[in-house]
């Protein structure tokens, strides 16, 4: 007879064993599927035996409900590029299945609720917490796979991880960009194509905000600098643009070479609403 003290040991030494010492990597997503997507599918397929992708357009995370109405969804392209590169497993779940009831456990973060997308989108981690947590249950991987695109979203996933002992390791992939330097999202589909040039902005405020800060400037005025270039872009509308700590998110009056810092950035063009991100410090 085997005693065993934690859920790690039994997972890993145990759990894994009677599953013949495979590992499965998950790739959490919500279709309308892009190559940054694909990355992740890539990266899980070189780190693990199996790969599992989850479709599943989470209403809990919307805290707009047209932007969960216009969220788009391409199930069958979504499913052959699955398909195309190697995916082991796709699963799909419906509402019922993930939500028998309406969860009454609420998630809070702590700090990472009120700053940046915190407090731009009141509740939105709740339901990302809920769902990944819920994901992980059903799962459970050995290893899930992020984009750092939406880099609070990490620091948030980090946290449940720690906070609720799942047995997993989190691989963070970087942001995968078009050739002129948009980041990939699934709702740069909702561009019309005067908001998708227009949108370059997003990428080139966070390059030039990184050069001059690297040359010296400081971020006061870095900051007014990108604050006019936006107000000079007619259809974007800037929520944030920020100088943070990549982890803890804590908002920086200056900057500080010797301090780790990422700068965020959130906008509207027209009615669609785009995040990025730069370190600044790695
Ligand atoms: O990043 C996303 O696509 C979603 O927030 C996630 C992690 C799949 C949870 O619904």
């Amino acid at each position: 007879m085997q005693v065993f003290h934690t859920g790690a040991e039994w997972q890993t030494n145990w759990l894994k064993s009677l599953q013949n010492g495979k590992t499965i990597g998950f790739v959490p997503t919500m279709g309308a599927l892009h190559e940054g997507h694909l990355d992740l599918v890539k990266k899980s397929k070189k780190e693990c035996d199996f790969t599992v992708v989850s479709i599943f357009v989470n209403p809990t995370q919307f805290n707009n409900p047209e932007d969960f109405a216009k969220y788009p969804t391409s199930l069958e392209p979504d499913l052959k590029k699955l398909e195309e590169e190697g995916t082991d497993f796709v699963f799909l779940p419906d509402t019922s299945t993930i939500y028998p009831e309406k969860p009454v456990l609420t998630l809070n973060f702590g700090e990472l609720e009120y700053v940046l997308e915190g407090g731009f989108r009141p509740g939105h981690f709740n339901g990302v917490g809920i769902v990944v947590s819920k994901l992980f249950h059903i799962i459970k991987p050995d290893k899930a796979f992020f984009g750092q695109k939406d880099l609070q979203q990490v620091a948030v996933i980090k946290r449940l991880v720690r906070d609720l002992s799942f047995n997993l390791d989190l691989v963070i992939v970087p942001t995968r960009r078009e050739i002129d330097g948009l980041a990939m999202s699934s709702r740069n589909l909702r561009l019309n194509p005067d908001e998708r040039s227009q949108a370059l902005i997003l990428y080139s405020s966070l390059t030039k905000a990184k050069g001059e800060l690297l040359a010296g400037k400081s971020w006061l005025d870095v900051h007014n600098q990108i604050i006019q270039d936006f107000n000079e872009t007619p259809l974007a509308k800037l929520e944030y643009f920020e100088l943070v700590h990549p982890e803890h998110f804590t908002q920086f009056e200056t900057f500080d070479p010797l301090q780790k810092s990422s700068i965020c950035v959130a906008a509207f063009l027209g009615s669609v609403r785009l995040i990025d991100n730069l370190p600044i410090i790695p």
